[in-house]
């Protein structure tokens, strides 16, 4: 069988003295490779190749900067709009069209412009997108601004994540991409060795301080095929019997980078800043609307505090399969250009869906803001 280098597993165990728990690989780390350094192409990107046109956004194309360093992130408080909102939306959605896209989770909107949103515009994108916990913003001009003023936007919702291993455009740090490039083939090797591509996660969940409102935008893309799965955490949550939500009130557990680091350093690529590790709670409150959801991952959570490891690699694969089955709260989002998709990290999983092979390019940029320290308010009946 021929080998398959799009997909690199580790099985690291890492000792943080401070959590007196090994951060064992209970999941094994799966990642689809989303190019590097090494995969990528300056001149088949901007010239185009024989089948595949040039790049439609060159300003956004990758550069690894491997001599730049970060240090560690500090805390900082962090500022919910979503609080400050009009539940009726008058500045976000008079004039606009939006439709669910299932009964539990998604919506999708037409006739706003993001970028041109007041103050309370944006309050209220905060609060529709954790109601909904993800909106899809079709026609969109975050890709045709310059990149500052498409940050500048996106600051308003919290301090900008710096991805510790992604390429980002040249000068532009804060600006995490996801680049595949012209007449890539690493669907067809990935398939050799796998037999789906689904990886579900929510986004950096080893920082102390992860995402909330996130942003996702389509820069190029195939004509079909790399939708986006989402699921409702907060659903998901919601499915438990009242004895098993007692049973995960005060559980937490270590979510860790290290896996993430040591993937990007064995493909030729970057770490900007050191592999953390944070303990985080296994149910976490919303800020804004209250709600409880599950805060699991099986590519960044590692083990249970105060569990054994089978009784941790137990609960946490039933909640991981709880999560991946339930596909009566998820949703699919197709991309088309202009297409500005917002998530709530902090109440949604995602997956990336790899599943065309024709070598079309897939160039999309996401602005990251983090938001609080997950926390777990009292248990309720
Ligand atoms: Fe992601």
């Amino acid at each position: 069988m021929a080998p398959a280098p799009a997909v690199v597993e580790t099985t690291t165990l890492t000792h943080n003295p401070a959590l007196r728990e090994p951060v064992s690989a209970n999941t094994i780390y799966k990642e689809v490779y989303i190019g590097g350094p090494k995969a990528f192409s300056k001149d088949a990107e901007l010239k185009g190749t024989g089948k595949q046109p040039p790049a439609k956004y060159p300003n956004y194309l990758p550069v690894w900067d491997a001599e730049k360093k970060y240090a560690p992130l500090q805390p900082f408080t962090h500022y919910e709009h979503g609080k400050d909102a009009d539940p009726s939306f008058p500045n976000l959605l008079a004039g606009a069209q939006i439709v669910d896209l299932t009964a539990n989770i998604g919506a999708e909107v037409r006739g706003v412009q993001l970028s041109k949103l007041t103050q309370k515009g944006k309050d209220e994108l905060a609060l529709l997108v954790a109601q909904k916990k993800v909106v899809a913003f079709r026609d969109q001009d975050l890709a045709d601004l310059p990149i500052q003023e498409a940050l500048d936007f996106g600051g308003y919702f919290g301090r900008h994540h710096i991805h510790p291993t992604s390429g980002a455009p040249a000068g532009y740090p804060e600006i995490h991409l996801v680049h595949r490039g012209a007449d890539d083939t690493t669907a067809r090797d990935f398939y050799q060795d796998r037999t789906n591509s689904i990886t579900w996660h929510s986004d950096v969940t080893y920082e102390n301080q992860p995402p909330g409102t996130t942003f996702l935008y389509l820069l190029d893309g195939p004509a079909a095929g790399g939708d986006t799965l989402f699921a409702n955490q907060a659903e998901a949550y919601r499915r438990l019997s009242p004895e098993f939500k007692k049973r995960l009130h005060g559980l937490t557990a270590i979510h860790s980078a290290h896996e993430q680091a040591n993937n990007s350093q064995s493909r030729g690529g970057v770490v900007r800043r050191e592999p953390v590790t944070s303990v985080h709670p296994i149910v976490r409150t919303h800020p804004a609307t209250g709600e409880k959801a599950l805060f699991v991952n099986p590519q960044f959570t590692r083990r249970i505090v105060g569990f054994k490891k089978e009784e941790s690699d137990y609960l946490l694969n039933f909640l991981y399969d709880h999560i991946a089955k339930g596909q009566d709260f998820q949703t699919r989002v197709k991309w088309a250009p202009g297409t500005v998709v917002v998530w709530d990290n902090r109440v949604t999983a995602h997956s990336a869906i790899l599943d065309w092979d024709d070598g079309q390019r897939r160039h999309l940029a996401r602005i990251t803001p983090q938001a609080e320290r997950p926390y777990e308010t009292p248990f309720e009946e």
